[in-house]
């Protein structure tokens, strides 16, 4: 079964309303806030105006609002459902506003914004250079690029060697993210699409206690993999409520590794 998210703006309700919570959680947890801080806060502050690509429902856009401070953020996502939801979500905000819109064809003009931020995004694109030239294109020159996500295919929650659970994270790989592997190649990518001053910085994140959001990965992933016909409904049930019996136990372990990335386009572009 393909990413869902390559397919984002055919999903159902239920499927989109999953995503949003998903996102919502991951966002909230003090570790992602204190990742986010740590890489937003190295974007040029109190830009004119920033683009998020792939904002789904504005889960991380709060963030970037406290942590970059610009003064005029505009997000775009695929996903009606989605971009209604971080409507909602921002209404009284008027720093924000939320297009349909494709990392692709963003629908924005040349040389408009100062920053770029794609959270999250790229793993889920058929198409990273061509989303690289559009981001490019709708930069002014000395912009600056940030993209940032999961190194997915170091996702872990085993606890010792062939542990039955740690197939929940290759379902993830196989079934909910197109391109685990994607910031591994993306320097080069970046470089290739004429962007320079490229720094890259790894973000470990690890939950013991509390995984809200892994939690959701794995119940996210346990239901495609048997939607795939991967997982009979016995194994999926079972490998989410294991999950949920560690919580409970104070021995589960879950980590993946982040990685951002900031570039910038050259003044004389
Ligand atoms: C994992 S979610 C991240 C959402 C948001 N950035 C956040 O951090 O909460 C991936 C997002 O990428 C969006 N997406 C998928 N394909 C896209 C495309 N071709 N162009 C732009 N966004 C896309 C999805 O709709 C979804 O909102």
């Amino acid at each position: 079964m393909p990413d869902l998210y390559l397919s984002i703006s055919s999903q159902s309700d239920d499927v989109i309303e999953a995503v949003a919570a998903s996102m919502d959680k991951r966002a909230a947890e003090p570790e992602m806030r204190r990742i986010c801080a740590d890489y937003m806060r190295a974007l040029p502050q109190s830009a004119e105006v920033l683009l998020e690509i792939g904002c789904g429902n504005g889960s991380t856009t709060g963030l970037l609002l406290e942590n970059a401070r610009p003064r005029a953020l505009v997000g775009v996502d695929p996903s009606e459902g989605l971009i209604e939801r971080g409507r909602r979500r921002f209404r009284d905000d008027p720093v924000v506003e939320f297009l349909v819109g494709d990392a692709l064809a963003t629908g924005q003009g040349d040389g408009m914004f100062d920053v770029v931020v794609a959270h999250t995004v790229f793993s889920h694109l058929a198409d990273p250079q061509g989303a690289l030239a559009e981001a490019w294109r709708v930069l002014r020159p000395g912009g600056t690029l940030a993209i940032f996500d999961g190194d997915y295919a170091t996702n872990t929650v085993a606890l010792f060697d062939g542990d039955p659970l740690q197939a929940t994270m290759t379902a993830a790989q196989r079934n909910l993210i197109h391109d685990p592997y994607v910031m591994r190649r993306l320097p080069a990518l970046v470089r290739a699409a004429g962007f320079g001053a490229c720094r890259t910085r790894a973000h470990g994140y690890m939950q013991t206690e509390t995984p809200d959001y892994l939690l959701s990965l794995i119940g996210r992933s346990v239901d495609a993999a048997a939607a795939a016909g991967e997982f009979g409904s016995e194994l999926a049930a079972g490998l989410a409520s294991e999950a949920s019996r560690r919580v409970a136990d104070g021995t589960f372990y879950g980590a993946i590794l982040f990685v951002s990335l900031i570039a910038e386009k050259p003044l004389d572009a």
